[in-house]
Parts: structure tokens; sequence; C-alpha cells
């Protein structure tokens, strides 16, 4: 257990004012952690984040200045905290290498929680169409093993907003009305976890000794859907048949090759989740019995 002297772990929180970040800030001070955000001083300036870091500091959150390119402000944080989880975002994978160094240099954090929260990225087959997408975040499993930082990788597969609310129609945002396109057979299914449930079982994961150097699978049995499932539950809830139309793999590839990046990344994700082999090969990998699956690696 990450309990340090009868008390609760401390949280350092990087990436707070994101999306999923404010999800983990949330989770955290839930479970009675003392919480902490790195927040970079540009952000306390603006007018969105700064109302967001005024209601952080009132529910008890230390707010400290730094960035993951400021290797000293790296190190003054460490210095306060137990745990570090890491929510920037995909993009910027690799900046975590100057923080793994602070940890290790830090030599006390007791579990370091890397920006994954998506597919396992040393399970994933991709046939590199993922512009290194899940190769950066599998670099950065390497350097903080190399290091023998105490670690736990979080797999959630999708975060339920994104995808979902579109019953998977790329370029949409809410359900579609009359057409849905359907992606090969429409059988294959894949796993929605809503973030602030990704959020708690992360928090959860850093007092479990269970989850120490393990990959933690979030595979919640009612989360699982195909896009066949998703169409009926929206038909029987709209009382109106959708019309189907049907993208064969060849299709979607092309549609993949001939898009622009980074737009072409939400068809990718169509992919390797909902059509062909390479589909049934990465559920086969992500899918498991259990609600909570915590899984060797
Ligand atoms: N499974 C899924 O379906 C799914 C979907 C989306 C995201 N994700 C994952 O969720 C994680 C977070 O993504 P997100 O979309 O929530 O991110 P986001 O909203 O873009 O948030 C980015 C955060 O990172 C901070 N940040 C950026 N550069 C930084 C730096 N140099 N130093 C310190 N902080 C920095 C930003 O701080 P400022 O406020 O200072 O800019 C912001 O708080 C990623 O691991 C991503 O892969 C998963």
């Amino acid at each position: 257990m990450a309990i340090v002297g009868g008390s609760r772990s401390k949280v350092l929180v990087i990436g707070a004012t994101g999306r999923f970040g404010q999800e983990l800030v949330k989770a955290s001070l839930a479970a009675g952690h003392p919480t902490y955000a790195l927040v970079r001083e540009p952000t306390f300036s603006l007018a969105d984040a700064s109302l967001l870091l005024r209601s952080f500091s009132a529910s008890g959150v230390t707010l400290l200045k730094g960035s993951l390119q400021d290797f000293p402000s790296l190190l003054e944080a460490l210095k306060q905290v137990d745990v570090v989880v890491c929510a920037v975002p995909s993009s910027q994978v690799l900046e975590q290498k100057l923080l793994i160094r602070a940890i290790k240099h830090a030599g006390r954090i007791e579990r370091f929680i890397p920006s994954e929260f998506g597919a396992d990225p040393d399970k994933v087959q991709t046939l590199e169409m993922d512009y290194d997408f899940y190769k950066k975040k599998a670099e950065i499993r390497r350097c903080i093993e190399k290091e023998g930082i105490p670690h736990t990788y979080i797999s959630c597969n999708f975060f339920q907003r994104y995808l979902l609310p579109s019953l998977v129609q790329p370029g949409l945002k809410t359900p579609p009305i009359d057409k849905v396109t359907i992606f090969g057979s429409g059988n294959v299914q894949a796993v929605f976890v809503k973030e602030s449930d990704v959020a708690t079982f992360t928090i959860c994961a850093i007092d479990d000794t269970r989850t120490l150097n393990k990959v933690l699978y979030l595979r919640p049995s009612g989360n699982v859907y195909s896009q066949n499932e998703l169409t009926e539950i929206w038909e029987v809830k709209t009382g109106k048949k959708l019309e189907k139309i049907h993208v064969t793999e060849e299709q979607l590839l092309k549609s993949i090759h001939e898009t622009p990046f980074p737009s072409n990344m939400d068809l990718f994700f169509i992919y390797s989740a909902f059509q062909s082999k390479l589909a049934a090969r990465n559920l086969r990998g992500q899918i498991h019995k259990k609600q909570l699956d915590i899984c060797r690696y």
C-alpha cells in the first residue's frame, strides 16, 4: 500500500487542467489523497484555466508552478509527493523523458503512472499505420523500466467521450439521425470506459500492491459493445431504424491512406478496433471476463 506514515499518499497530477487530468484530480481528492497539480506558468493567466485552478485550490489542491521541460521545477514538485500520475496529451508523451530522469534523480517516488490511458502499446497491432502513436508510449515504458521506477500502466481502450457519442461515425459528435456507417461486419466489440471511472480505477491502483509494475486492464463487462449492438440500442431508444451503409476493409484502408494526418487517426482507431483481422487480434488481447482484470505484463 502506498500509505505513508499512516496517512494517504500524496499524489501529483501533471496535466491537471486537461480533460482527463481534471478527472484524476477529482478522483484523487475523492479518495482523500493530498493532491498536487503541476501547472505551467502561462496557464494561470488563461481565463478558463484560472477559474478551474481557483476551484482546485478551493477543494484543497496544492498548485505548483512547473512544466515537463523544466527540470528544477520537476525536482521541486517531486520532493513533496509520493505518487505521480501524468495526463499530458498523446502528442507529448515523449516529453515525459525529462520527468523520468527527475523521478530517478529524486529517488523517492513510490509509483509513477505515465500518460497512456488507451490500448496496450506493447500488444496493439497497428500495421505501422499509427504514425508511431503506440511506439512512443512503448518507448516511455522502456525508459521507466530501464530506470527501475515503480510504475503501473493503465490500459482502458476507448474513453466514452471518444467515438461512442457518435455511434462510431467519424466527424460526428452526436448519433446519426438517418444513416449509420458500419465498419466491416459490425460485430467486433470494443471497450468504452467513462473517463471518471478510468480516473477512479487509476487512483485505486496507486494504493494496490497487485498493480505494482504491471498493466492494469479496465474491461468492465457492461462496457463492451459492437457497432451493431450500439446501433440497435439507439434504434430502440429513438424508435427509428437507421439505414446501414457498410464499409469494407479495403474502403476504410483507402480512406486512411487518402486522409491527411492527423485527421485520419480516427479512421485508424476505428480500423484497429472494429474492422479486419487486426481488430479481432487486438480484441483477444483486450477483453477479459472479469470486471477488473489485473494482468501480468
Ligand atoms: N482512450 C481514449 O479514448 C483517449 C482519448 C483521449 C485522450 N486519451 C489519453 O488521455 C490522456 C490525456 O489526454 P487529454 O486529451 O485529456 O489531454 P488534454 O486535454 O490535451 O490535456 C493536456 C494537459 O497537459 C498539460 N501539459 C501539456 N504540456 C505540458 C507540459 N510541457 N508540462 C506540463 N503540463 C503540460 C496541459 O497543461 P496546460 O493547461 O498548461 O496547457 C493540460 O493540462 C493521454 O494519455 C491520452 O492519450 C485517451
